[in-house]
């Protein structure tokens, strides 16, 4: 437990540090929106709004703008996850909790939640849980992690190059499709597999579509990359520090995993994260086939400051975005996603 609190507390200090971002890397420099000088619009009419549709319920957002997964069960991150949960609740977007591990040994972790729900009771929050624990954890204490956070999902991140990396990490992936699709099968929620800034293959996407999951969060490279992380935490004369910079490019960026995607002609919807840094960067991604797009180290760095320096992040995000539709003519996010970008 000790170990694990000080791995998360490394992980927020040194994510913030710029040498574990991958800038420029996340492709979407070359990727171009097509402005439309006299769009057919009143900008105040220019709709972000969009929902999260399972089974027969749907879920009302205000914009496809996401809190992509970072925190859970360790002391230091309490207040951020609260101040994150209260902009989920209060602002109607998206948020992914962090690894749900320690939740599996520890039941008393999800005395978390409970703090949690009693200042955001509407957070929209999805739960986490690593491919590593899933293939070897028992469904029950799955679906635990679920309702301990009442969420609406399940995330469940894959990150060979993180766990091979880490001096503790689990590193058995062996029937990692199985478990997904057993999962998927029997847990009643969505299941959203997602990368940690790595990226996925066209291969590998497609495998994925067999499993029946909900979604796929790219989270390409692009933004806070886990090679990196993972070498700016051991000392510098250690191996790993060594090898973690090798991997420190390591990935597909998030622009070319929206591309393998489009490739892979997947039927479950294709979300994306990493490297994603303002509102134009999420309308790039939403013209290229992303239903949902999520940011986590600017969320991070904006809850350490506290609920006005998230609020202020959000609506600037959103403004973004919303010029981005207005200047390709686009009413709605799913003209945007028809025929905007130039390719
Ligand atoms: C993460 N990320 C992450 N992902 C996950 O599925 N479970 C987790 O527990 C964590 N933990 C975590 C901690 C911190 C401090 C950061 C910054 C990130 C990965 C995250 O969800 C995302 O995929 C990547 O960080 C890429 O997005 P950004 O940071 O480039 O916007």
């Amino acid at each position: 437990t000790r170990l694990f609190e000080q791995r998360k507390r490394d992980h927020i200090r040194i994510a913030l540090d710029p040498r574990s971002q991958t800038l420029g890397q996340n492709g979407l420099d070359s990727v171009e929106l097509i402005h439309e000088a006299l769009p057919n619009l009143n900008f105040k009419e220019v709709d972000i709004s969009t929902s999260f549709v399972f089974n027969k319920t749907s879920v009302s957002l205000s914009s496809p703008i996401f809190i992509s997964s970072m925190t859970a069960g360790h002391e230091n991150g309490h207040q951020i996850n609260e101040a994150l949960a209260r902009l989920s609740d209060s602002r109607q977007i998206l948020m992914g909790v962090g690894s749900q591990r320690r939740e599996l040994v520890d039941t008393s972790a999800a005395e978390e939640w409970s703090r949690v729900r009693k200042q955001a009771p509407k957070a929209r929050l999805i739960g986490n849980i690593g491919i590593a624990q899933l293939i070897k954890s028992p469904i029950d204490s799955v679906r635990r992690l679920v309702d301990s956070t009442e969420a609406l999902g399940l995330f469940v991140h894959v990150n060979p190059l993180q766990e091979a990396l880490q001096p503790e990490g689990t590193t058995d992936f062996k029937n990692s499709l199985e478990a997904i699709e057993n999962l998927v099968r029997i847990i009643g929620v969505p299941v959203i597999v997602k990368e940690v800034g790595c990226g996925f293959s066209v291969e590998t996407l497609k495998r994925l579509d067999s499993t029946g999951v909900f979604a796929v969060d790219v989270s390409g490279k692009g933004g806070t990359h886990w090679g990196r992380v993972e070498a700016y935490r051991s000392e510098e004369d250690q191996v790993l520090h060594k090898v973690g910079q090798t991997f420190a490019n390591w990935g597909v960026s998030t622009t070319q995993a929206m591309l393998n995607a489009k490739e892979a002609r997947v039927s479950y919807e294709v979300w994306a994260s990493g490297g994603v840094r303002n509102g134009l960067d999420a309308a790039k991604l939403i013209a290229l086939g992303a239903v949902k797009v999520g940011l986590a180290k600017p969320f991070l760095e904006a809850a350490l400051k506290g609920d006005r320096a998230l609020e202020e992040l959000l609506q600037k995000l959103e403004l973004e975005l919303k010029i981005a539709l207005f200047c390709t003519g686009s009413k709605n996010l799913a003209e945007l996603s028809r025929g905007k970008v130039l390719s």
